[in-house]
């Protein structure tokens, strides 16, 4: 089993380039199931989850064709070989559920395995059969598998989100561009992620208005066409480098990271004393000497602070002159790195959805153990900050959702390396 070993007190100095977004990706590869022309995307990230769900798609009938170095990838599927998802490939990354909308959206059945909880909480899907519900389809669970059908088509139909989700709103989205009629999605989800999808769709033909506010309106077509997209840059990867700067000091530009979709977090790192500077080549983050401000917040649903960030930022508030107090309100166990950040020497308290960090002047390196995605990633910014050597096992949590983390960080001085301990890896658990 790989393991990654961090030298810790080195400032970072110099570019960082930012890869596709991860969340993106996925549900882009999903929409390739509505056409029987190919689907090229650009900028396309190479990473554990994004390869799985390759795996899927082949199973499914799509032939790909990937070239890594270039990162362009693509999907074609002239036929539907297949329309059921094992529970052993959606069990372990939950994104693989949504090809059951584009499956039912085009053959009219699917049979998807539940992908069941993980470790950042029990993440239901009642949203998303809800939605396809509304559209028509019958849904029943069978053994732990939504058996999907719709066999005289899916139709248009207004749905409104109870509370807002990313995924549910993309996978309505992808299902009604084939649908007949019109779609109305009242509180959807407005993650840059979802404009990505909707000018993904728009190109391969769809015509879907409003994506990036709360009324999606998707008017639904009888076929989709071929298209070549762009991947949208990974705001998690660039937010997460961004602390990972103002945490370890010095200067380093994210080429091509996109400010817009993250003024949440320019926000919270100009509150603790870190200098952002923005452009359309990217975004620049320096930190001078000194201790940084502590900074409270709220995990949000898009504009706000996204979730996904908020293990980073509690990794930089540990050594912060003062506490902050940080609220996650979109998963209900999302604080696993408190305890691990803990053996560094940081003192957090976690009381339900509130953790409270009280800065301490520094933290010193010692072994610790990665339990999802996103934290995996706080303890790598904890390490460049801490005194000593900080060796993280489970690194393969660290590949399902970051390109080549070691060379980015270690370009611009970073003291990251992987071992390898020999070990196997365990099967994967999916978070986020
Ligand atoms: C996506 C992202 C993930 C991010 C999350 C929130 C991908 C692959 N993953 O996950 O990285 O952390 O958005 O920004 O894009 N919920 C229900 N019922 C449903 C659907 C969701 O109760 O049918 C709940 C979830 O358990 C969670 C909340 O709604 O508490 C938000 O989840 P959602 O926005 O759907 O997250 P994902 O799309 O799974």
């Amino acid at each position: 089993m790989d393991q990654i070993v961090i030298s810790g007190g080195a400032r970072l100095n110099g570019v960082i380039p930012i890869s596709g977004a991860k969340n993106s990706a996925l549900k882009l590869m999903a929409a390739a199931l509505l056409s029987d022309e190919p689907l090229t995307l650009t900028n396309m990230p190479h990473l554990a989850d994004t390869r799985f769900m390759a795996g899927l798609m082949e199973t499914l009938g799509v032939r790909i064709e990937w070239v890594k170095e270039a990162s362009v990838a693509s999907f074609h599927a002239p036929e539907i070989a297949s329309t059921i998802a094992p529970y052993d490939l959606v069990r372990k990354m939950r994104a693989s559920f949504n090809v059951l909308g584009p499956l039912l959206a085009r053959v009219g059945h699917a049979t998807v395995s539940l992908p069941g909880g993980c470790a950042i909480g029990a993440r239901p899907v009642n949203l998303h059969l809800k939605a396809f519900e509304a559209m028509g389809a019958d849904i029943h669970i069978e053994r732990g598998y939504v058996k999907a059908a719709a066999l005289r088509g899916l139709k248009g139909a207004e749905i409104s989100f109870p509370f807002v989700s990313v995924g549910a709103t993309e996978h309505a989205m992808l299902a009604a561009t084939l649908a007949d009629g019109v779609t109305v999605l009242s509180n959807a989800a407005q993650e840059p992620e979802i404009g990505d999808l909707a000018a993904c769709l728009n190109a391969m033909g769809a015509d879907v208005r409003g994506a990036g506010t709360a009324t999606i309106e998707i008017h639904g077509k009888t076929r989709l066409g071929g298209a070549t997209h762009h991947v949208i840059a990974d705001r998690i990867e660039a937010g997460t480098y961004a602390i990972a700067a103002a945490a370890a000091g010095g200067k380093v530009f994210l080429k091509g990271a996109r400010a817009d979709d993250l003024q949440a977090l320019i926000g919270f790192l100009t509150d603790a004393g870190a200098t952002v500077a923005t452009s359309v080549e990217g975004i620049e983050v320096a930190r001078g000497p000194g201790r940084l401000s502590p900074v409270s917040f709220d995990t949000a649903p898009h504009p706000g602070f996204p979730t996904d960030l908020q293990a980073q930022a509690m990794a930089l508030l540990t050594t912060a002159d003062g506490d902050s107090v940080i609220r996650e309100t979109i998963f209900e166990n999302r604080f696993m790195h408190a305890p691990e950040l803990a053996r560094l020497g940081a003192d957090i308290s976690v009381r339900g959805a509130e953790a409270q960090v009280r800065g301490v002047p520094t933290l010193f390196g010692a072994p610790v153990m990665a339990t999802d995605l996103r934290a995996s990633v706080s303890l790598v910014i904890a390490g460049l900050m801490a005194e000593g050597v900080t060796r993280i096992a489970r690194v393969y949590h660290l590949d399902r959702g970051f390109e080549r983390l070691e060379a980015k960080l270690a370009a611009c001085g970073g003291q990251v390396k992987r071992t390898k301990d020999g070990a196997p890896e365990p099967a994967t658990e999916d978070a986020a």
